[in-house]
């Protein structure tokens, strides 16, 4: 049998609840596949620090670096929140992002047909919703220097940060975006603030430049503002997106409310060689934590990509992208993609109900 080392980091609120569902799953999709698997779980983010002081442990970036891939849940919650910047569970997850070198972070946001009423937008608006964010995940705003806090010239408080980009990180991030529009629709829409910024303005001179090697595909920019907008006008327009670390963010957020909630989109970040980290959009949602309410989709569907993107494994990955689907048909749903005629349950049942469903092996209706 092939076997892979996989790091688990539950992280915080909902994660370690996410996890769990998607371990079962990652389980007995592989096992049917002759698949097996080393799982370490490690520690991050408010977890790690509890346990050892700081959100990314030494110990978990190594034994990351050195598995087949990573799976996360979610970190943060309002315990740390007051804590200085390098003790913040979320700058773990930022050394872990960058440890890795994962710089290409893969946000798709499909509206699957069972749950074009759980949508925020008209049926004829979101149906048929198709699309896949690129976002920059190694640098930008997140990582750029000077940042800090100090005082101006007036003596008074301040808090900055830098927009920063040096052309290989738009230039390699471009590549993978123009790959994955040349595999899907063929066309890519390049969002940023070129108007006014002037990292934006040279993002755009770089994507013109990469499109040379890429005459098959369509490329389109857009403003960040604009985009923001037309995503929830008329999200049939795009297929690609790619951009910057921040507007990357905010963008998939409001992508994933088009597909009926945040529950629902995975991620695959990757780089050039080394392990993939594969993790849920959304965050630890500490108001609804330990309350077996969360939607393990996004989780699970993370293991999915993680299969696929990650290890090769094709095969396993559609077992359970197909159970998924076929769990979405058998009417059962977590409070935030419920309507009206399905049945309400909670994290855990739902995850049995998806391992029924990888079990049958039911071909996606
Ligand atoms: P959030 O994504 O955790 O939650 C936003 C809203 O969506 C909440 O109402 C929450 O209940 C809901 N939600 C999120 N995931 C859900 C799921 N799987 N099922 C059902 N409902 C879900 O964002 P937030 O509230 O802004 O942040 C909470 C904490 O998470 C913060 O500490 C933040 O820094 C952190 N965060 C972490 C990540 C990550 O680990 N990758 C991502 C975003 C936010
Ligand atoms: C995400 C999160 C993170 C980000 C935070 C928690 C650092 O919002 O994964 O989308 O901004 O990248
Ligand atoms: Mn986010």
């Amino acid at each position: 049998p092939r076997r892979y080392t996989i790091t688990l980091l539950p992280g915080d609120g909902i994660g370690p609840e996410v996890i769990s569902v998607a371990k079962d799953v990652l389980l007995l999709a592989g096992s049917l596949e002759g698949i097996k698997y080393d799982f370490r779980e490690m520690l991050l983010g408010g977890a790690a620090l509890d346990a050892t002081g700081v959100p990314l442990p030494e110990e978990t970036l190594s034994v990351a670096k050195q598995s087949d891939a990573v799976l996360l849940g979610a970190i943060g919650g309002y315990k740390w929140d007051i804590n200085e910047k390098h003790l913040k569970p979320e700058t773990g997850l930022l050394q872990i992002r960058q440890g890795l070198r994962v710089f290409a972070n893969l946000r798709p946001a499909t509206v699957f047909p069972q749950l074009v009423d759980a949508s925020t937008l008209k049926r004829e608006i979101a149906e048929g919703v198709d699309l896949m964010v690129v976002r920059e995940l190694t640098g930008g705003i997140y990582f750029g220097k000077p940042r800090g806090f100090g005082t101006n010239e007036n003596g008074e408080e301040i808090g900055y940060n830098t927009e920063i980009y040096a052309a290989h990180e738009i230039d390699r991030i471009a590549h993978v975006a123009f790959k994955i529009a040349q595999k899907r629709s063929g066309k890519l829409c390049s969002v940023d603030k070129a108007n006014v910024l002037e990292a934006s303005m040279f993002w755009r001179k770089r994507v013109l430049a990469i499109a040379q090697e890429y005459p098959d595909v369509e490329l389109s920019h857009m403003y960040v503002d604009n985009a923001s907008m037309q995503l929830i006008r008329n999200p049939k327009q795009f297929d690609t997106i790619v951009t910057n670390n921040i507007f990357g963010d905010i963008l998939s957020d409001e992508a994933s409310m088009i597909t009926g909630s945040i529950g629902m989109l995975p991620s695959a970040s990757l780089g050039d060689s080394g392990p993939g980290l594969f993790e849920p959009i959304h965050g630890s949602a500490p108001d609804i934590a330990g309350q077996d309410k969360a939607n393990p989709f996004a989780t699970v569907l993370s293991a999915a990509m993680l299969l696929r993107y990650g290890l090769g494994e094709d095969k396993a990955a559609g077992r359970i992208e197909n159970a998924v689907l076929d769990t979405l048909n058998r009417g059962f749903r977590t409070a935030d993609i419920y309507s009206a005629g399905t049945k309400l349950v909670g994290c855990k049942q739902l995850g049995e109900e998806i391992l029924k469903s990888v079990e049958s092996n039911v071909p996606a209706a």
